[in-house]
């Protein structure tokens, strides 16, 4: 049975994994496609609806961003977001100019009621704006659909040719009724039913992965992170002992973290699969000593994990499949758009390809983050670990700044374990995003007893995110706060001094390194 889907044609706006993800939110598979995919591939794809995503050009400059003209005429009902509702305006007749005022923010817009693309939506309604162009005249045949003092055609419409536009941005949050104008559009527009459900997926997925492996062996490269996880135990569940899981214990983990994911996965644990544990901590330690810049740690890490990997591949031997934990925003990131290098991001996805092996197996390659915890819990992963905060592949040698050592490590453990049980027993780790202990270079002059002492600070860090890309710092009560500063200046020896980072993201990132 064929799937209903919508497409995104990316036009390089910043949120077009939010409006996939939006749309999936809704039941209905989302995928996210360049701007200039041909109407070839779109009709073979058979899509029930398209988006247009907002992007960073005018509709009138050379070499904007833009689209077949033909895709008007083939029925299918298309959105128009911000950038997409001008391109949408400028190709069939309409006129695009700089507006008199740009509007950016939070923008009170005034909407047709009977739109049916704004069913259920306030008369005046709170939307996001972020525009310098505007559509001054909209194509013939079109209606206004929505406006402000300053924006004559924030919504326009063709019902007859199923085209609707909007200058505002449904898709994030600070839309007041963002969602329920999606849902209008993929429901009763696009006439979407919502077949995308996590249980048809996991069990198609199996199904597809046992005819694609037959009796093949399988490596899967095991971090203990949710991503992996999840992907270990759909092949565990569907391949059994063909499955060999690899761990390596990089010395960078949290404190007893190795020993939970062996619980786990180990001979002990509720899967049937061959678990290799790999404790390389002093190897580690080894190439890290004396090194202090971020880049290259993180390089080394990643380097260093991709060896002791392939040697253990190498003593397997002769492997058909190697599963990776790639999920979809990986997936846009890496294809569709530029972006600057601000960290070298490095997990268990990156692996090499000149182990010995056949194929890839990237049974996740389609899902959202959110949707990777659906299926975790859909297979019976325990709740504690298919809501794991996220934890960086180069672990705490980023969250060490300057040289790492073995010390260090032991430091940033037992800070970073007493800050997660006081979080856990004030329960309040449910609302953070993610929190965790760092240790900062600094050390300073304290008093202990009647002693001079010379130590180091811990930094503590805790952010509100949705999408990590952006994060707020959280407002952790100051009695947990000094709570925690107290048993770590009390139990941690080495750090005299706690700080809390108050930076917000941008312009901080939420790791140290
Ligand atoms: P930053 O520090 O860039 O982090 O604001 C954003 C999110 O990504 C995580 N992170 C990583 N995850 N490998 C990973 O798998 C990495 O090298 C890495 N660096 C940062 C970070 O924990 C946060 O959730």
């Amino acid at each position: 049975m064929e799937r209903e889907m919508v497409i995104v044609l990316d036009f390089g706006g910043q949120y077009n994994q939010l409006i996939a993800r939006r749309v999936r939110e809704c039941n209905v598979y989302c995928e996210v496609h360049p701007h200039n995919i041909s109407l070839e591939k779109i009709r073979q794809m058979n899509p029930k609806g398209i988006i247009f995503t907002g992007g960073p050009n005018s509709v009138y400059a050379e070499d904007s961003a833009t689209c077949d003209k033909e895709i008007f005429e083939m029925g299918i009902p298309i959105l128009g977001i911000c950038y997409g509702s001008q391109l949408m305006a400028h190709l069939l007749g309409g006129k695009v100019t700089t507006a008199p005022v740009s509007e950016y923010g939070k923008t009170e817009v005034e909407i047709n009621t009977g739109a049916s693309l704004f069913r259920g939506v306030s008369q005046k309604t709170i939307c996001w704006m972020s525009h310098t162009d505007y559509i001054e005249k909209i194509p013939e045949n079109f209606q206004i659909t929505a406006h402000t003092p300053v924006c004559p055609a924030a919504g326009m419409e063709c019902p007859e040719k199923k085209l609707y536009a909007v200058q505002f941005h449904p898709e994030v949050v600070h839309t007041a009724e963002g969602v329920t104008i999606l849902r209008n559009f993929v429901m009763d527009i696009c006439g979407c039913s919502g077949d995308w459900k996590m249980d048809s997926f996991v069990e198609t997925t199996i199904q597809s992965i046992r005819d694609r492996v037959g009796g093949g062996k399988v490596l899967c490269a095991l971090s203990g992170g949710v991503d992996s996880s999840v992907a270990a135990v759909m092949l565990a569940k569907t391949v059994g002992k063909q499955l060999t899981c690899v761990f390596v214990d990089h010395g960078l983990l949290r404190k007893s973290e190795g020993d939970e994911v062996e619980e786990v996965f180990g001979p002990n644990g509720p899967y049937d699969l061959n678990f290799i544990r790999i404790n390389a901590q002093e190897r580690f330690y080894q190439k890290l000593a004396g090194v202090t810049e971020p880049e290259q740690k993180r390089k080394i890490i990643g380097e260093e994990f991709i060896r002791v990997f392939e040697e253990e591949a190498k003593k397997i031997g002769a492997v058909d499949f190697l599963v990776q934990g790639t999920i979809y925003p990986d997936v846009i990131e890496s294809g569709l758009g530029k972006s600057a290098t601000i960290k070298s991001h490095h997990n268990v996805g990156g692996l090499p390809d000149y182990v010995d092996f056949k194929e890839i197996i990237e049974p996740l390659r389609m899902l959202f983050k959110d949707e990777v915890r659906k299926a975790g819990l859909e297979l019976g992963i325990p709740e504690n670990l298919v809501y794991r905060q996220p934890f960086p592949g180069p672990g705490l040698g980023i969250r060490i700044i300057g040289e790492v050592t073995a010390e260090k490590v032991h430091i940033v453990q037992d800070a970073d374990y007493i800050y997660r049980e006081e979080i856990a027993k004030a329960g309040i780790d449910k609302q953070l995003g993610q929190y965790f202990a760092a240790l900062t270079n600094m050390r300073s002059v304290g008093v202990m007893g009647d002693e001079r002492t010379y130590d180091y600070a811990v930094a503590l860090r805790a952010v509100c995110t949705s999408d990590f890309m952006t994060a707020d710092c959280a407002q952790i009560p100051w009695d947990v706060l000094g709570k925690v500063a107290n048993r770590i200046v009390n139990e941690v020896k080495g750090v005299n001094r706690v700080l809390y980072d108050c930076t917000s993201k941008p312009p901080g990132t939420i790791e140290f390194e």
